[in-house]
């Protein structure tokens, strides 16, 4: 059966690469994308999540834009890496359809509609637009069946500090609070996507239909710079949902750095912290064959 899914997310390389397998892989029914700011503003990450709808010709998806701006603090973003359109000059398709705002509000109707535990959400960004749902309504929070965030690191060094993680850096508050809500909640973090990695030759073999096509242009310019592999953060999240004998995961009890220096957003483990399951193994070869197929 297919796993029912809302996708949150700031598209961003990684994103459009494990969005595009969510609609391609025919293992998810994907009953909406919310946008919030991330690698780059809310604006973008929004177009560009309608223009991945488009390559896969899904009209039928609705796009919801969420938070423009992290709970407490000042947006970081990820250009660097993403390039200042998100997805370093890849051009999409026009949106089939408008998108729409009220991200939180939606995600609390749908969720309330739909049978409790039935809808399973993925992160792909800063958690903010989950935050909100809990702060403004905890029933229907209550309600998600499983939410599997990309985010955090346990023993890898970070990304956006010494010891903390692009997505969680962004929103540390954010983080606090799903770690506190009592959601059914994994977290992918960079222990895990530093080891999903690929080549050139992998890339090449995804051509062979629109969206694979697609697929192989977005990694391409994901891979630039000179680099012979970058993780792919994102897609762990969908390969985890659909496959979760593939990861390890690991019981930890977790708590947030919501300090104001340069750790905001780590995670430390402590006796006191939240209970939290994490993904810390993957077995690779076999996670990048499911990625692949996913794109026939
Ligand atoms: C995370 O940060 C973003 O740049 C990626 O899209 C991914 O969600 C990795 O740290
Ligand atoms: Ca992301």
């Amino acid at each position: 059966m297919k796993k029912r899914v809302i996708i949150d997310t700031d598209p961003g390389l990684d994103d459009a690469v494990a969005i595009l397998f969510a609609l391609a892989s025919g293992l998810f029914d994907v009953v909406g994308l919310t946008t919030v700011a991330g690698n780059i503003g809310l604006e973008r990450t929004t177009k560009n999540a309608a223009g991945l709808l488009a390559v896969a010709g899904r009209a039928d998806i609705p796009v919801f834009s969420g938070a423009e701006k992290a709970l407490l603090r000042d947006n970081i973003d990820a250009i660097v890496v993403h390039g200042d359109d998100g997805l370093r000059g890849i051009t999409l398709p026009p949106a089939l359809a408008p998108s729409r705002s009220g991200a939180v509000a939606w995600l609390a109707e749908t969720l309330r509609t739909e049978p409790s535990g039935s809808i399973d959400i993925l992160a792909l960004g800063p958690l903010t637009n989950i935050a909100q749902l809990i702060n403004q309504y905890p029933d229907a929070a209550d309600r998600i069946g499983h939410l599997i965030a990309m985010g955090g690191t346990v023993l890898e060094p970070g990304n956006a500090g010494p010891s903390s993680e692009f997505n969680f850096a962004s929103d540390p508050e954010a983080v606090a609070l799903v770690l506190h809500s009592g959601i059914r909640t994994t977290l992918v973090p960079l222990d895990v996507t530093r080891r999903v990695r690929l080549d050139t030759d992998y890339v090449e073999a995804l051509r062979g239909t629109s969206v694979g096509d697609t697929t192989a242009d977005l990694l391409f310019a994901y891979l630039q710079d000179d680099r012979r592999s970058r993780p792919l953060h994102d897609p762990c999240v969908m390969l985890l949902a659909a496959a979760p004998e593939l990861f390890g995961v690991d019981f930890m009890r977790l708590s947030v750095n919501l300090g104001d220096d340069v750790d905001a957003g780590a995670l430390i483990r402590r006796e006191t912290g939240s209970p939290v399951n994490v993904a810390m193994r993957v077995d690779v070869p076999a996670v990048l064959k499911l990625l692949a197929s996913g794109f026939r």
